[in-house]
């Protein structure tokens, strides 16, 4: 069967010409945009990376792509990312891999986000995937007491081996499950005002094109 995560990660390095200072999200798809963009720098592509996550810096830098920190840039000229969800409204769900932190502030800075993603990402509404909330250690527990209060359901989010998962940024994610989000901006407001949830992992308007791997070979470009 066609690899519709590689097709579609490996179409986005059209997108980058030299010079340009690129955005590299973190996750299964966005991987191949990188591995690409480690051939075209071998072969004289000039770029520099601005990592989501370690795991991506680590990918990036094996592959020789120079990287600044995001404090070392003033804008993005484009970046590439994955995601878990997106609507019809172009509103998306991202941090099923634990980087939606550093994804969005990275998406924040760019002029461009391109997200690359298998056709089954596509949805009517958004919340089969659970929503990632990344909160501090401290008191986790009150903020999933809280949540549960008004019937919002949440797990903290485990590695297989049974540990709690820490983001990179020293921080637990509680995900959100059994919820449709319909009203994006009510859900985004309310989230982002609970003490200690430090970020939700609700990408409202930050999409500019979609490039979607379909499972018959093609690739479809949806642009907002
Ligand atoms: C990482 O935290 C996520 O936001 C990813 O971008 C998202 O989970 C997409 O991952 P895949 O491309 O692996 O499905």
């Amino acid at each position: 069967m066609m690899n519709q995560k590689k097709i579609a990660g490996e179409k986005a390095c059209e997108w980058i010409k030299d010079g340009m200072i690129v955005g590299l999200g973190t996750g299964s798809t966005v991987y191949y945009t990188i591995e690409k963009l480690g051939d075209m720098v071998a072969k004289g592509l000039q770029i520099t990376g601005v990592a989501t996550s370690e795991e991506t810096a680590k990918q990036a830098e094996k592959l020789g792509i120079p990287l600044k920190s995001l404090n070392d840039v003033t804008e993005i000229d484009v970046t590439i990312d994955g995601a878990d969800e997106i609507d019809a409204d172009f509103q998306g769900i991202k941090g099923g891999g634990g980087a939606l932190l550093r994804e969005k502030m990275v998406a924040n800075a760019s002029l461009k986000n391109i997200w690359v993603v298998s056709e089954e990402k596509l949805v009517r509404n958004l919340g089969e995937f659970p929503l990632p909330l990344e909160v501090i250690p401290f008191g986790w527990k009150q903020i999933q007491r809280e949540l549960e209060k008004d019937d919002i359901e949440t797990n903290l989010r485990k590695q297989s081996s049974g540990e709690v998962y820490v983001t990179n940024n020293g921080n637990y994610i509680l995900d959100i499950v059994n919820q449709t989000f319909t009203d994006t901006a009510m859900w985004q407001e309310k989230l982002a005002q609970i003490p200690g949830v430090v970020e939700h992992g609700l990408f409202l308007d930050y999409v500019d094109m979609i490039i979607c791997g379909k499972a018959n070979g093609e690739i479809e470009l949806i642009k907002k």
